[in-house]
């Protein structure tokens, strides 16, 4: 079955055709417009979106050919984004007589690692690490996570877009911040590692803590933060690996294209490691795809009522 995926659930307009036979097309166009507001402006975003979509929609086919099916992302997001490319696949859809599928975005995250040729099996740790997200899954199966750990605060991904605005330097903050961090010393300055209660996150002390310590290099700062970030996400995902006995782990969303976190993770003893290519680990469209489709094999569709869902839990997903 070969599907087309839509997401539009942010700053992205992204479409692509996903087969048995892997990524057959995956087109991105990353809105631009937000920049000068340092952050996404939703109702910009979803204009944008309405401007572009038929266009990428329109050369992801071209490149892939005909399709059996659709998958839109359907929440969470920012609710007018993602009715864009939900209304705009439901017509699709209705139109050309194909099977729908709604997508819940993390799904698509999570199950990105699955695109690769070294793929990881059931059950596996997922780590979904994003702007909006950072959230640890034990993934059971298609559509049977558990919610290991999350962020109390803000996501890892928040987090570095806001030290690159206390810093100034620009949006999206991730991979500016990689890049000079990669010439910094990381152990210049000593930045907290903040941990919540059982193996949850906080991000939100981290921001004030460069605030308040931002003496020194670009460089040394942005080393020493991506330390402690790297820090308290790989000592969560070792408790939880040593909790569950399940070594296999995935990571997944925009921060796993981070080079300091994929190298601390691949490097780590005991862990076998996944990870996405880094193009797909900021939001594009094949994941999905991918995820749509394996519902789709699966026997699922949804119909033309389902809804937009601006904040939907993956956990609420799992079916008895
Ligand atoms: O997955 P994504 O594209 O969108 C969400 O679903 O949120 O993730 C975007 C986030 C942004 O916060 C961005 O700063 C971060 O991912 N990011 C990175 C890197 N590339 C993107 N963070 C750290 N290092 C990177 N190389
Ligand atoms: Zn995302």
């Amino acid at each position: 079955m070969k599907v087309l995926g839509i997401e539009t659930s942010c700053d992205e307009t992204a479409a692509g055709v996903v087969g048995p036979e892997g990524v057959l097309s995956d087109v991105v166009y990353t809105q631009t417009i937000h920049e000068q507001y340092l952050g996404v402006v939703p109702e910009l975003a979803s204009r944008a979106h309405a401007e572009k979509l038929t266009a990428v929609v329109r050369s992801a086919l071209d490149e892939a050919g005909p399709v059996d099916a659709v998958a839109a992302t359907s929440g969470p997001g920012l609710i007018g984004a993602v009715l864009v490319g939900l209304s705009f696949a439901k017509a699709y859809a209705a139109g050309a007589d194909l099977p729908f599928v709604g997508v819940n975005h993390l799904e698509g995250h999570l199950l990105s690692p699955l695109l690769e040729p070294e793929k990881p099996t059931f059950p596996f740790l997922g780590l979904v690490v994003s702007g909006g997200h950072t959230t640890l899954y034990l993934a059971k199966a298609v559509g049977d996570y558990e919610t290991l750990a999350t962020t109390v605060d803000d996501a890892a991904g928040e987090a570095y877009d806001k030290v690159a605005r206390v810093l100034g330097l620009g949006y999206p903050g991730g991979p500016v911040i990689d890049r000079l961090a990669s010439k910094g010393n990381p152990e210049a300055i000593r930045f907290p590692r903040p941990r919540a209660t059982g193996l949850n996150w906080s991000f939100s002390g981290l921001k004030t803590a460069v605030r308040n310590k931002a003496e020194g290099s670009d460089e040394d700062i942005a080393a020493s933060f991506q330390a402690a970030v790297v820090d308290v996400l790989l000592d969560r995902v070792r408790k939880a690996s040593k909790q569950t006995g399940v070594t296999r782990v995935a990571l997944s969303g925009g921060v796993a294209a981070n080079s300091e976190l994929r190298a601390r993770f691949t490097a780590e003893p005991g862990l076998q490691v996944f990870l996405p290519a880094k193009k797909r680990c900021t939001d594009n469209a094949a994941m999905i795809a991918n995820a749509g489709r394996l519902r789709l094999v699966a026997g699922q569709r949804d119909g033309l009522d389902v809804s937009a869902r601006p904040s939907w839990t993956l956990d609420s997903l799992a079916r008895p």
